[in-house]
């Protein structure tokens, strides 16, 4: 299995959170190619068993442009997306927290709920972002083997 993980993130914190799914994807014996949006070639979904996609969230529950630039340059939709954000719920409560993820998720027809992690996931956040990733695997495998 070989997953891609695709991740935008100004501040770091969603930067955490992807090396944080991709040590847990490792540890499950996954392949796992990560890139950071703004950082060169795209790689191409068709390559990978799924793409696991995390965007921070803008102004009033926005996605940022980079993310939306990403998902126009990839121009079609894949299957397999999982998605991941970081939000904080000062901006607007519950109803725009990790808003930009609902969306991706919701537009990608994602199979599987999409992880929202309030600022940075290092703490009692951890056990939350290693066991979405896990099942993200159990997803995956339930739907594809
Ligand atoms: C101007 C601004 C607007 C924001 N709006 C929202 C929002 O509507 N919803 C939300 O959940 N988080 C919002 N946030 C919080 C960021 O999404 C959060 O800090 C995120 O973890 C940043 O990700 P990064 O560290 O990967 O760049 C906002 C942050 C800033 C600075």
């Amino acid at each position: 299995m070989s997953f891609l993980i695709v991740y935008a993130s100004w501040s770091g914190n969603t930067q955490e959170v992807a090396e944080m799914i991709e040590e847990t994807l490792v540890a499950e014996n996954i392949a796992v190619t990560t890139f950071r949006i703004g950082g060169g070639v795209i790689p191409n979904p068709r390559d990978f068993d799924a793409m696991l996609l995390g965007s921070f969230t803008w102004e009033q529950g926005s996605t940022p442009d980079e993310v939306k630039d990403f998902v126009a340059d990839v121009g079609y939709k894949p299957d397999n997306v999982y998605v991941f954000g970081t939000g904080d719920t000062q901006f607007g409560g519950d109803a725009l927290f990790c808003h930009a993820a609902v969306k991706l998720a919701r537009f990608y027809a994602s199979p599987y709920e999409p992880l929202k992690i309030e600022q940075s996931p290092r703490g009692i956040q951890q056990e939350k972002v290693i066991e979405w990733s896990k099942g993200v695997i159990r997803n995956w495998k339930n739907l594809n083997e």
